[in-house]
């Protein structure tokens, strides 16, 4: 398909797709070194490949830019939202999330409108794959509601029941330290 052929508006989608998948890279990198920090591998594990699926996705909206002969070019990526601990990092995920499949909604249904099957069909499947993430991100939202208190147990400083001396005294000062800078 020429660039002409193309709906401005749709252009206007992958750009900001671009910017939201970017977003979500930054997000989920950086949110997979403060846990690494926070002493929870598996949440570092589970963060670092889910930055690599937001970033095949950022890739893909390259690709297809590219097939379309525009230059890619997010424009503004959302600043990375901080949380006290694992439960409000995965929340604001949440919203980032739901902020993807209400784009790739809108663009889907957009390119149905004005009759763009090929790039419906981009949107439609990136949509599929942040579904599957909100069902994710959902699912172990609700598995670490059921053992919130033991979180935050894990996380030290980063609770809010144990800012006290008697709750710090237990700890390795070093690991004190190294929490309280990555609490950012
Ligand atoms: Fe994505
Ligand atoms: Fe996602």
């Amino acid at each position: 398909m020429e660039t002409d052929a193309v709906h401005p508006r749709v252009l206007g989608y992958l750009g900001r797709a671009l910017s939201l998948e970017l977003s979500a890279v930054q997000q989920y990198m950086t949110q997979a070194s403060l846990v690494g920090l926070w002493g929870d591998e598996a949440a570092a594990d589970r963060f670092r490949q889910e930055t690599v699926e937001e970033m095949q996705h950022a890739e893909r909206i390259v690709q297809q830019m590219l097939s379309l002969g525009v230059a890619p070019a997010a424009s503004q990526l959302h600043p990375v939202t901080h949380a006290a601990d694992l439960v409000g990092l995965l929340q604001h995920n949440a919203v980032l999330e739901q902020q993807l499949i209400d784009h790739y909604d809108e663009a889907s249904r957009f390119c149905q409108l004005v009759g763009d099957q090929a790039n419906g069909e981009f949107f439609a499947a990136l949509l599929e794959d942040e579904q599957h993430h909100g069902r994710d991100l959902e699912a172990w939202l609700q598995e670490l509601g059921g053992r919130r208190r033991r979180g935050y147990a894990r996380y030290g400083a980063m609770a809010p029941a144990n800012n006290g001396p008697r709750g710090t005294s237990q700890r390795n000062p070093s690991q004190r330290d190294l929490s309280r800078r990555a609490s950012f």
